[in-house]
This record gives C-alpha cells, sequence and structure tokens, in this order.
C-alpha cells in the first residue's frame, strides 16, 4: 500500500542589504489611477442589423463552409452596415440569432460589433477570401491577411454580446501552416510557414519598408483573429471566441482597451488568448482561457523591429481570470523588445493538468528590452505540468547576441499552489560576461505537491528575496531519513547570491 506524505519547510530569507531609503509607496496603488483612465467606448443609440444589408443565414449552425456567393454576400454585409452605422455618426451593427459565413470584418470609429445571443460569426476556410492590410506579425509589422476582425487606427469601438466568434481552424485549415508542432494534428504538409517566417524576420533585420514586407497567398502566416491597430477605446466583452488561426485578442499600438467577461477556447497553435503589444491602460478582467499557447502575453515587438517601433506595453491590469489549458498562463514576452512596466495580476486561478507554467517570463538577447515592475498578488494555483514560476532568458534565439535580458521589481505575493507542479520555479539568466539581470521578490507563497527533486532550478540570478515561502514536497513515503526529503531553495540561493543571506527551515509533519 502507498503511503503519501507531506513534508514541509518553511524558508524564511533575510537579506543584510543595506537599503538607502525604505520604499514608502504601495505599487498597488497605481492600479487606482490606471482604472481611471480607463473607460468603456460611448456608442451612439443606433443600430444597423445585417439582415437589412443582404447577411445570409446559413441553413445549419454547424455549417462550416458557405458558396462563395454566400461569403462575399455575408462580407458585404458586415462592410457595408458598418459604413453605412459610422456614416450616419456610429452605433451597433446587430448581428441577429443564426450562423452567418463571412470573410474578414473591419470595424471603424464608432461601432459596436453586437454578436447577439444565438449568433455566430464563423470565419471562411477560403483564404483568398482575405484582404492583405498592415498588421503585425510575431512582433513584426508586415502587410499580411486581414486579421479576421480588425480595424486601424478608430476610435471608440467594440465586439459585445454572447453570441460566438468561430475562428474555425482545425487540424486541416490554417492550423497546419505551423508546420511542426509539439501537439501536431495534421499529416505533414509540403505548405508551411518557415519560409516566410525567416524571410520576415530578415527583411526585419535589414530594416526593409513594411510597404514592401508582402505577405499573404502562397506564403502561409495565418492572420491574427481581433486586432485593432493604432486604436484607441476598445472594449470587447461577452462573447465566446473559438478557434483562432494564431494569436486571439491581440491589440497592438492602442490605448484604454477592455477585455472582459470572454471565453477563450482555441487549442490550435499559436493560439495565445490576450496579448496587448505595446498597448497603455488595459484592463482586462473575468475572461476564462482554454488556449494552445500562452493565456495572456504582454509583448511590444520583436527585435529589431521592436526597437525601430520603440513603444513598451505598460499600465495592464488583469483581475479575476480563469486560465484553463495554456503554455504560459501570466506572460511577459517573448517579443518583448520596446520594454514592459506595470503590469498588476490579481485574484487570478489557474489550474489545468495542460498548464505548463502559472507566471512565466520568456526573453533572449536578440529581443533585449527592459522587463520591470511586474506584479502579481492572490493568486490560487490548482496544478500545473511544468512549473509555477518560470523565467526563461534562453527562449529561441537565446544567450548569444546584444540585447542582454533585464528583468527587474518583481513582486509576486499569496500565492496558494494546492494541486502540484514537477517544480516550484525554473528561472534561468545568463552568467558573465553577458551576464544578464533577474530580480524578483516572492512572499507568502504555499508550494505544495512539487515533485522534482530538487524542486527549482534558480541559475545566474541577481537576487531573489523570499519571505515565507512554504514548500511542501509528495512523495511516497519510504524513507525513514524525513528530513533528507525536506527541500529548500537555500543552498542555491546562497550561491548564487553571493551576498550574505540568513535562512531558517524549519521542518514539519504532517
Ligand atoms: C524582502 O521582501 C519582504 C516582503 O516583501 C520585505 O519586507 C523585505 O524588506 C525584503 N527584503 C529585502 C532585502 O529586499
Ligand atoms: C465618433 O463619435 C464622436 C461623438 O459623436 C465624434 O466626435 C467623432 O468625430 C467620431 N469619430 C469618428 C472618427 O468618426
Ligand atoms: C455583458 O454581460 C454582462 C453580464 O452578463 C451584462 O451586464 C452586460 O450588459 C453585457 N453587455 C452587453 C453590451 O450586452
Ligand atoms: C516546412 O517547409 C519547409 C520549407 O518549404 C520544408 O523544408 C519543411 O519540410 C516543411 N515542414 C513541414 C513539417 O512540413
Ligand atoms: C467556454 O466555451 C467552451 C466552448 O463553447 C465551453 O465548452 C466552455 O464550457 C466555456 N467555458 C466557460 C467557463 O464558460
Ligand atoms: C474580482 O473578484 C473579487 C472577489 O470575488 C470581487 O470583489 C471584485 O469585485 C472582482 N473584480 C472584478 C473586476 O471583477
Ligand atoms: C493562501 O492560503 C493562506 C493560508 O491558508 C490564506 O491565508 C490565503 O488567503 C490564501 N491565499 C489565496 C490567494 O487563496
Ligand atoms: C556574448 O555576447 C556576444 C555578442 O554580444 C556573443 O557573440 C557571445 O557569444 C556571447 N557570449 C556568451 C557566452 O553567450
Ligand atoms: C522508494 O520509492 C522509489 C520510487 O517509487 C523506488 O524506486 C524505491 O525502490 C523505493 N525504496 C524503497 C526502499 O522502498
Amino acid at each position: 500500500m502507498i503511503r503519501k506524505s507531506v513534508i514541509s519547510s518553511a524558508l524564511i530569507f533575510a537579506i543584510s542589504f543595506s537599503f538607502v531609503e525604505c520604499q514608502n509607496d504601495d505599487p498597488w496603488h497605481m492600479v487606482q489611477d490606471i482604472l481611471s483612465r480607463i473607460s468603456p467606448p460611448q456608442i451612439p443609440d443606433r443600430r444597423c442589423n445585417i439582415l437589412d444589408f443582404n447577411a445570409v443565414r446559413s441553413p445549419n449552425d454547424d455549417d462550416v463552409e458557405a458558396p462563395p456567393s454566400t461569403v462575399d454576400a455575408n462580407t458585404n454585409a458586415f462592410k457595408n452596415a458598418i459604413q453605412s452605422c459610422h456614416d450616419l455618426g456610429g452605433g451597433t451593427v446587430y448581428v441577429p440569432e443564426g450562423t452567418y459565413i463571412t470573410s474578414a470584418i473591419t470595424l471603424l470609429s464608432n461601432i459596436s460589433l453586437e454578436v447577439s445571443s444565438g449568433a455566430i460569426i464563423r470565419f471562411t476556410r477560403d483564404t483568398t477570401k482575405y484582404p492583405i492590410v498592415f498588421t503585425r506579425w510575431e512582433g513584426i509589422e508586415l502587410m499580411n491577411y486581414s486579421p479576421f476582425i480588425y480595424a486601424f487606427e478608430a476610435e471608440n469601438i467594440a465586439i459585445t454580446g454572447s453570441g460566438i466568434i468561430d475562428g474555425n481552424c482545425d487540424c486541416e485549415h490554417w492550423w497546419p501552416w505551423k508546420g511542426t508542432w509539439s501537439r501536431q494534428c495534421w499529416v505533414t504538409v509540403p505548405e508551411n510557414q518557415t519560409n516566410a517566417r525567416n524571410a520576415l524576420f530578415q527583411m526585419a533585420e535589414d530594416n526593409v519598408p513594411v510597404e514592401q514586407r508582402v505577405f499573404g497567398e502562397g506564403h502561409f502566416l495565418r492572420p491574427q483573429f481581433i486586432q485593432p491597430y493604432r486604436s484607441k477605446n476598445v472594449l470587447i466583452e461577452n462573447v465566446t471566441i473559438l478557434n483562432s488561426p494564431m494569436w486571439i485578442v491581440h491589440p497592438v499600438l492602442c490605448e484604454n482597451v477592455i477585455v472582459r467577461n470572454i471565453n477563450i477556447t482555441s487549442l490550435g497553435p499559436n493560439s495565445d488568448g490576450v496579448d496587448p503589444e505595446s498597448c497603455k491602460d488595459v484592463w482586462i478582467y473575468r475572461v476564462y482561457f482554454q488556449s494552445g499557447d500562452d493565456d495572456i502575453a504582454i509583448k511590444s515587438g520583436r527585435n529589431a523591429d521592436g526597437r525601430r517601433i520603440n513603444v513598451p506595453s505598460e499600465n495592464i491590469v488583469i483581475q479575476n481570470c480563469t486560465m484553463a489549458d495554456g503554455h504560459g498562463g501570466i506572460t511577459l514576452g517573448s517579443c518583448i523588445s520596446g520594454g514592459v512596466r506595470n503590469i498588476f495580476a490579481e485574484n487570478c486561478y489557474l489550474d489545468s493538468p495542460n498548464l505548463d507554467t502559472a507566471i512565466r517570463v520568456k526573453n533572449n538577447a536578440l529581443r533585449g528590452g527592459l522587463l520591470e515592475k511586474f506584479y502579481l498578488r492572490n493568486i490560487r494555483v490548482g496544478q500545473v505540468a511544468k512549473q509555477v514560476v518560470e523565467v526563461d532568458f534562453y527562449y529561441e534565439e537565446g544567450p548569444n547576441a546584444d540585447f542582454v535580458p533585464v528583468l527587474k521589481e518583481v513582486f509576486i505575493d499569496n500565492v496558494n499552489v494546492t494541486g502540484g507542479a514537477p517544480y516550484s520555479m525554473v528561472v534561468k539568466g545568463y552568467p558573465s560576461p553577458n551576464s544578464s539581470y533577474i530580480e524578483m521578490t516572492l512572499s507568502n507563497i504555499n508550494f505544495a505537491g512539487l515533485k522534482n527533486t530538487p524542486h527549482y532550478i534558480v541559475e545566474n540570478v541577481d537576487s531573489i528575496n523570499f519571505s515565507e515561502v512554504k514548500v511542501q514536497i509528495w512523495q511516497q513515503w519510504n524513507t525513514t531519513d524525513e528530513s533528507s526529503s525536506a527541500q529548500s531553495f537555500g543552498a542555491s540561493a546562497l550561491i548564487i547570491l553571493g551576498i550574505t543571506i540568513f535562512f531558517n527551515i524549519l521542518v514539519s509533519l504532517n
């Protein structure tokens, strides 16, 4: 019979350190200031029903495709309803019950797209129907397929209603363009994004003008799902979003953005849930995530193109979100060359055997960027598949380049992990001569059910301040030497910090 036991060790580190001055301001006070600048767009009280613009319902709600003439009719119905409502001064473009198969939709200023209960907007799989627009792909500007719902330099735009927006992507449509994928569900196809992705990255390094970076048909770069570009006063609420080609809610260079009460379910490759990129004043709350990549990933451009545009993401508040499947739950990076600051996340619940990491930072020495002022508190974690906290500076291109990453002022407070994880923390910076910088504080953390010995990998870190961090190791109870099973961050932290640390280890057995 197998008996399980719990061994706890409480670690309290006090680092002897002389501070010039004590921090007197609680950074969380900033949340009020950020939220006071954020408000939903005011949309005039006018309604334009797409049926009045000759939209055509599909015979069955589960129809995945429509004749080209129907797709064209619906594409024009959305276009004309939006244009006409905009010309009248703005209002709500109303999608009544029923399924409408269409190509891309472009929102204009002062327009709310309301997907009513029982309505489904489903996007055609005919890639030739999507126009080429100015967009940003994995952090690089280019001309590519229009995102399924797009806006450019618009103000006061919304997507609302409790209906469904279905990207209609699957293992045979759009997703195979990824090429090779860890959870590949397609047979190998000759057409994939590899050549175009490399070409785009090279163009960005060579500073080729964006209007000459033209992709689209024949290049296999999947569009994003919802992308307001250089827009302000944006609201996305209540809708369910399914099966995206790649990144899902992707505001770029936007200001005053609210994403609330939506359900994101898409298990495809690069299905990041919400990716604010070079945005400021963003409020994400009560969002449910089940995604094939990161759930939330804050971005600010990639490599040379990110530095050319050089706009950070800042002042982002994340509250009351639920994360199921994903790679990272709450993530910074990896396209983060413009930097990031003032990110606040609280009251979230993350739990899935298919969620790799709860709190994730990824970067490398080609991306660079200053990552600072990342605050998390009151986070509940069930189980995760890899580690609770990860800082990975070896992501993709890795350490051999000039833009050595910096991560500082990360405060993670009041986190309970109850469902187990292989590792508590995996934090990897660079050694000299190209030393990176990593500084973080973890306080009031209960890590339970850690499966690996040791339960952490911490390398080349400048400072980690642990305060009231408790660790519980789950293992088969087959040794009498209880203390030898107790794990701590102690020894490793001592070596890494290279400064004086006083610590106590309290071991108690349940
Ligand atoms: C470590 O973190 C705790 C809790 O946030 C704080 O009270 C303490 O001052 C920090 N110590 C140092 C040396 O930063
Ligand atoms: C949006 O509506 C507001 C208020 O009616 C108006 O002032 C503004 O010009 C409109 N914006 C555009 C781009 O049409
Ligand atoms: C979104 O849902 C909330 C809660 O169900 C509701 O109060 C709100 O009115 C909805 N918004 C719209 C625009 O329908
Ligand atoms: C992706 O495309 C490249 C270049 O055409 C090709 O060499 C590679 O085999 C393809 N990969 C897959 C998984 O199909
Ligand atoms: C989200 O939507 C998916 C797909 O419709 C559904 O299975 C799931 O129950 C929804 N989750 C929540 C929390 O609403
Ligand atoms: C988040 O949840 C807390 C606790 O349930 C609640 O007090 C708060 O109003 C919620 N905030 C938002 C923005 O939903
Ligand atoms: C974590 O557990 C402690 C002790 O049970 C409790 O005081 C704290 O509120 C919990 N935190 C969260 C985020 O649930
Ligand atoms: C240090 O950075 C330089 C480029 O700046 C690179 O060539 C070299 O390989 C790096 N060294 C290590 C050990 O990563
Ligand atoms: C202890 O458990 C491990 C892992 O299950 C097993 O390999 C080992 O034989 C056990 N040792 C004893 C003494 O039972």
